[in-house]
């Protein structure tokens, strides 16, 4: 596989820094340093330096006095953000198709475009486009589900490679209950995962790892969904699927295993659930299923803008966090029409504000404290790398960690939201949050290097 070829250098940015250590405020360090080593890991942070005299004493000190130095001026460091559901064909339909239920929505619009996977050179057309849409939207690390055909999978996992991202590809995998044009053979489909798996760790680059992806329970056979479960315990990977995301869905599993207690009792039977999972949505988990996640230090990517869209449900995000269950964001294109990380947080805090003026009681209402969005900000980036289980690597600047980060521009040219002199650094990020989007985002780095999407990359001639 073709990577990038990358020079090592040491950086220090110089500016402010907003990150969260915990999840119910972000930190804001003005006038601060942080060192990035030639390995791409931070090596300081220091906040309040103002003088120049002690800046340039710190710099020797720390051994960077040859680094590079980036002067942040207006502008401010975050945290890449940690994109933990997102299907990359779909980005084909982003934006279109969201006038159906989720499982008309997957018969009508979904299968049909996946099973156009096949052909390569429209997978190498879309997944170009969608890689570089994430990252344009500061998304550093993303989990992909590609398609069931492994060579497109594959090229998936290349394109990420060359465009320098962090991510989780998976081949998807379903030998049931789906189109004539778009289903496996049970042997066939655990075959390919493993070969796909092999090729990915053949490939050699740590920050692309493959993930085995059974598509959801009714799409997978008893046998495929224990040999997936035996797979990801095997080759020691993550897991991704969807869980409890729509009503007629959960019914539908509860009459393909009535001999299971629940949904989660189901990927619980093959073996399925454990710390290396990550299933999406949970609208409609029930406290036992919570507790189930709890234990089992299963993840759940919470996807409001796919949830809101195809009218599924919404989880009580404030509900799974106060039972210890880890929660990370996800887009889930194109259920969620948005690739952007931004567009997720705000419908983060909308989807916890409406299970609070659900309540039944003026009490209840009182008693349940929404998610605002320095806690949404958390999600998308603390709250991910925990899911990816890299919370000891990414989602925030803490020296040794990896710089996977985003430098926002205020100011940028056309960017969408004004910035007045009364605004202090809190409202700023707040304006970002709130009406931010990808012309604010002026560059972004994983594993400290620079990543060039804003100019050359893929460079690509077929327009279909
Ligand atoms: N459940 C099974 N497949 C899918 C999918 O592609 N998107 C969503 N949102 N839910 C699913
Ligand atoms: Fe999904």
């Amino acid at each position: 596989m073709n990577s990038i070829t990358r020079i090592p250098i040491k950086l220090v940015f110089r500016g402010t820094l907003i990150h969260s250590l915990e999840a119910s405020h972000v930190q804001i360090l003005e006038n601060s340093l942080i060192g990035i080593t030639e390995s791409g890991t931070i090596g300081f942070v220091k906040e309040n330096v103002v003088d120049d005299s002690k800046y340039e004493s710190l710099k020797t000190q720390l051994g960077f006095t040859d680094a590079q130095v980036v002067n942040l001026g207006r502008r401010f460091i975050i945290p890449g953000f940690i994109d933990t559901h997102a299907h990359a064909p779909q980005y084909h339909n982003a934006g279109t198709g969201t006038d159906l239920p989720l499982l008309k929505w997957l018969e009508k619009y979904t299968f049909p475009t996946e099973s156009k996977f096949r052909d390569l050179k429209f997978a190498d057309n879309v997944y170009r486009k969608v890689v570089r849409r994430m990252l344009r939207n500061g998304t550093t690390t993303c989990c992909y589900f590609a398609t069931i055909h492994t060579d497109a999978s594959k090229l998936l996992a290349e394109i990420v490679t060359r465009a320098g991202q962090r991510a989780y590809v998976g081949k998807v995998c379903m030998d049931r209950h789906s189109p004539d044009h778009y289903v496996e053979q049970t042997d066939d489909s655990v075959r390919d995962t493993e070969e796909f798996i092999t090729a990915i760790k053949a490939a050699n680059n740590p920050l692309v790892q493959p993930i085995v992806t059974p598509r959801f329970a009714p799409s997978c056979s008893d046998k495929l969904m224990k040999e997936l479960g035996a797979l990801s315990h095997r080759h020691n990977t993550l897991l991704q699927s969807h869980i409890s995301e729509n009503i007629d869905e959960c019914k539908w599993v509860q009459s393909l295993y009535p001999q299971c207690s629940s949904y989660t009792d189901v990927y619980s039977h093959f073996d399925m659930m454990h710390e290396r999972t990550i299933m999406a949505h949970g609208c409609h988990l029930s406290e036992t299923e919570l507790r189930t996640f709890a234990e089992t230090r299963a993840g759940v990517s919470h996807c409001p803008v796919s949830n809101f869209t195809l009218s599924s449900g919404a989880l009580d995000v404030r509900k799974a966090l106060g039972m210890d269950v880890k929660v990370g964001l996800g887009t889930d294109v194109s259920g969620g029409y948005s690739a952007s990380m931004l567009v997720v947080i705000r419908d983060v805090i909308k989807a916890s504000n409406s299970i609070q003026f659900n309540k039944p009681t003026d009490q209840e209402k009182k008693d349940y404290s929404p998610v605002g969005f320095e806690e949404a900000f958390y999600l998308a980036t603390v709250g991910g790398s925990k899911l990816v289980n890299l919370q000891d690597t990414i989602g925030n600047f803490i020296d040794g960690k990896d710089f996977d980060a985003q430098i926002i521009d205020p100011f940028s040219q056309n960017s969408p939201f004004d910035v007045f002199d009364a605004d202090t650094p809190l409202d700023i990020f707040q304006k970002f949050i709130f009406l931010g989007d990808d012309r604010n985002v002026d560059s972004i780095y994983v594993k400290g290097h620079f990543i060039f999407i804003f100019f050359q990359m893929m460079n690509n001639t077929n327009t279909n």
